[in-house]
């Protein structure tokens, strides 16, 4: 990776990355009171220019998080956008640029404490998934999804990512390079960081959004993205067993990208190579994200 990170945004402020600050008391820190998302840019391979995937709708989930978390005087989104489209040029990427935005409170106080809040901005390079070409290995994880009437995952919290983190340890510890979570019904819910797609007869199924998942950007662009192609998509419940006798199945996130899945508990996912389906789509997901087609400009920020 080429590039190094030189500023940040902190309270629509630039400022050089190891100006960041947050007191060890603050709220974020005591309570994880903060949401986030992770946003990519891409660059255009022939021009260099550089576009945001799906700036609106990253905000408006952010936003959401905000309004659920009840957190006093938020950042205005168009606040954040500055921030996001000024900050990506300073840092001079010469290549795609992971944004990770934050809204989090800033002061001290109780439980009940709801400001002062503060949101930060940091671009910094990302690779890509291992498995992006070859196709990931997955186990099912022995622990079990949050649920929405607990920590409800349609809200991207940093606290979240503590049951993901242990997943995730998990996994790596069982030599898979990734998991699977069942959610309290038993059925299939997401990953750690990223959704779920299996493709059965021809046929797209994804968890349903009452599935304990985050309501992914990445996923309700590959929904529509593959009805336009001519694809079934269903969102639904899918049992663990589904998962052993797919033709293909594949993650997708913004981080993830779309990743296909090779095994899953160490049973090959059709033939245990990235199938045709997913990758297909693959394809297409880097031409919208990149801009190398002209296909859905509208989802494409430029820089
Ligand atoms: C738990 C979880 N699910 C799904 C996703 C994918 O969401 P998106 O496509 O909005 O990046 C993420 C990515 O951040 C995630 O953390």
């Amino acid at each position: 990776m080429a590039w190094q990170a030189k500023f940040m945004v902190q309270n629509g402020r630039i400022i050089p990355w190891e100006d960041g600050r947050i007191h060890p008391h603050a709220l974020a820190i005591t309570y994880a009171a903060s949401v986030f998302e992770g946003i990519r840019a891409y660059r255009h391979p022939q021009t260099g220019a550089y576009s945001v995937f799906r700036l609106k709708e990253h905000l408006e989930r952010i936003m959401q998080g905000v309004k659920i978390m009840r957190f006093e005087n938020p950042p205005t989104m168009a606040e954040m956008e500055r921030g996001i489209l000024d900050l990506i040029p300073k840092n001079e990427p010469d290549d795609d640029v992971y944004i990770r935005l934050q809204v989090l409170v800033e002061g001290p106080g109780t439980q009940v404490t709801r400001g002062p809040t503060g949101w930060t901005v940091v671009a910094i390079p990302r690779e890509r998934s291992p498995g992006f070409s070859r196709g990931l290995n997955l186990g099912v994880s022995s622990w079990t999804r949050i649920s929405d009437n607990s920590m409800p995952p349609r809200v991207k919290a940093a606290a979240n990512y503590h049951a993901s983190r242990f997943v995730s340890m998990q996994a790596k510890a069982d030599g898979y390079d990734g998991a699977l979570i069942l959610n309290s019904q038993g059925k299939v819910s997401e990953g750690p960081g990223a959704c779920l797609f299996v493709i059965r007869d021809g046929r797209l199924l994804t968890p349903h959004r009452g599935s304990d998942i985050l309501e992914s950007v990445t996923r309700t662009t590959v929904i529509q993205v593959a009805r336009e192609m001519g694809y079934t998509v269903e969102e639904t419940t899918i049992d663990r067993t589904e998962l052993y006798v797919a033709d293909e199945a594949f993650m997708c996130g913004t981080g993830q990208e779309l990743v296909p899945i090779a095994s899953v508990d160490r049973l090959p996912v059709g033939d245990g190579k990235p199938g045709p389906i997913a990758s297909a789509l693959q394809a297409k997901y880097e031409a919208l994200v990149r801009g190398t087609t002209n296909e859905h400009a509208e989802w494409r920020t430029a820089v």
